[in-house]
């Protein structure tokens, strides 16, 4: 269990020290991370000690007043909202001294998707701990055109992280073959996905750390019960990772401005929400490799023409769905007999409902004209209407 302590009064690096002795005397603390830039103690205890004990360890010292304890999971009410750059460089400057303190000379592993919430603590871990810091990039075969290849360029070329890039879509598209249920489905890309990067974990040693990309919404969400809170599970019981999550009391729209701070690109710092089993429920019913492609393929072509057209600021998400599905067409003056492409673009606040984005017309023509000349396999595209209720946003 954690426990933060806001203390007031450290004026030098040896106050940080006695503070981290009293409190790691407390019966019960296995650790105590202080840090003078963020007037912070974040205490690690096996729920025996109390609050009274962990306040009378520190008080005692007499020259460091507490001026709060809080359940760790908790956002202090004081805890200013980060809207801008300052505050965002403040929060990093009060991460880094805390990430350091927790992992010392210690190695941490990091399961980095390329979405935002594990680019961010991807990016200011390797700001902390540089080199210490493992990234694992699993290619699932589903992500986006270019997805893996940002990931690589941003991490690996730019930023100069450790990074293990696994290629493991023939596994994932081969366990997948002829499964057509879309929870199966899900449930084959969730389980692929531990095996290859405990595989891949498996052959790293002293390994002591796990960094995850919570964020407040999650702890908010396995409090109530609606979500499992970590998103990387199937680790051996027997590697005991400490973990590492310096995003968990913030908000979406504060990951996205501390990753701006952090140097990250507008295009992975603003992406549009994109379900863990990516492209895989947009490939409706079973996947086929050719399908995938249209799927890859058009939806590269829309998001090329929301951007220029400015959209991609405007729109929460918008992507586009290739059923098994044929319809007839005219090909190179030939009769075609081919697949469908839907076109979706929604607007919501929590997606728990949405609305349509009433898309001007020439533009969607223009987008219909390109797919349907672009991408093999597809002879028409249609616009899907339906608001959620009583669609959902995805398909599967
Ligand atoms: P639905 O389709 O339920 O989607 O209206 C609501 C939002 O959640 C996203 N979504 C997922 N995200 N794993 C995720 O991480 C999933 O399995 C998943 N399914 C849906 C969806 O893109 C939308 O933003």
């Amino acid at each position: 269990m954690e426990r933060v302590l806001f203390i007031t009064g450290m004026g030098c690096e040896k106050c940080e020290a006695k503070v981290k002795a009293a409190l790691e005397a407390v019966p019960g603390v296995s650790k105590a991370v202080v840090s003078r830039v963020a007037g912070e103690a974040v205490v690690t205890y096996d729920g025996t000690a109390t609050d009274d004990q962990l306040v009378a360890a520190v008080s005692a010292l007499e020259h460091y007043p507490v001026s709060g304890i809080l359940d760790g999971n908790l956002r202090p009410e004081s805890m200013e909202r980060i809207t801008t750059p300052a505050l965002a460089e403040a929060f990093i400057d009060a991460q880094v001294d805390l990430l350091r303190k927790q992992i010392g000379d210690g190695s941490v592993l990091l399961a980095l998707s390329g979405g935002v919430d594990s680019s961010v603590v991807a990016a200011l871990l390797i700001k902390a701990v540089g080199k210490q810091l493992t990234a694992i990039h699993v290619n699932h075969g589903l992500m986006r055109k270019g997805e893996s290849q940002q990931v690589i360029d941003v991490f690996e070329k730019q930023l100069g992280a450790n990074l293990i890039y696994v290629d493991a879509t023939d596994r994932f598209l081969d366990k997948l073959a002829g499964v057509a249920e879309p929870e199966s489905k899900r449930k084959i890309i969730g389980a692929e996905f531990i095996k290859v990067f405990d595989e891949e974990a498996a052959k790293l040693s002293g390994i002591g750390f796990l960094g995850q990309g919570t964020i407040y919404p999650d702890i908010l969400e396995s409090k109530d019960g609606i979500k499992a809170h970590h998103n990387v599970g199937g680790l051996p019981d027997e590697v005991k990772l400490e973990l590492v999550e310096p995003l968990k009391l913030l908000f979406k729209d504060e990951v996205r401005t501390v990753g701006a701070a952090l140097g990250l690109p507008d295009s992975m710092v603003n992406r549009q929400p994109f379900p863990g089993p990516g492209l895989g429920v947009r490939c409706v019913g079973a996947i086929t490799r050719d399908r995938l492609e249209a799927v890859r393929e058009s939806d590269a072509i829309l998001r090329e023409e929301f951007a220029k057209a400015g959209l991609d600021k405007k729109v929460w998400q918008y992507f586009t769905v290739v059923p098994d599905f044929k319809a007839t067409g005219i090909k190179d003056g030939k009769r075609a007999f081919e697949w469908i492409c839907i076109i979706r673009a929604i607007n919501t606040r929590d997606a728990m409902s949405a609305s349509i984005e009433r898309l001007d017309w020439d533009f969607l023509e223009k987008v219909a004209d390109r797919i349907t000349h672009e991408v093999p396999g597809i002879t028409r595209c249609v616009y899907d209407v339906t608001k959620k209720p009583t669609a959902t946003i995805e398909y599967e």
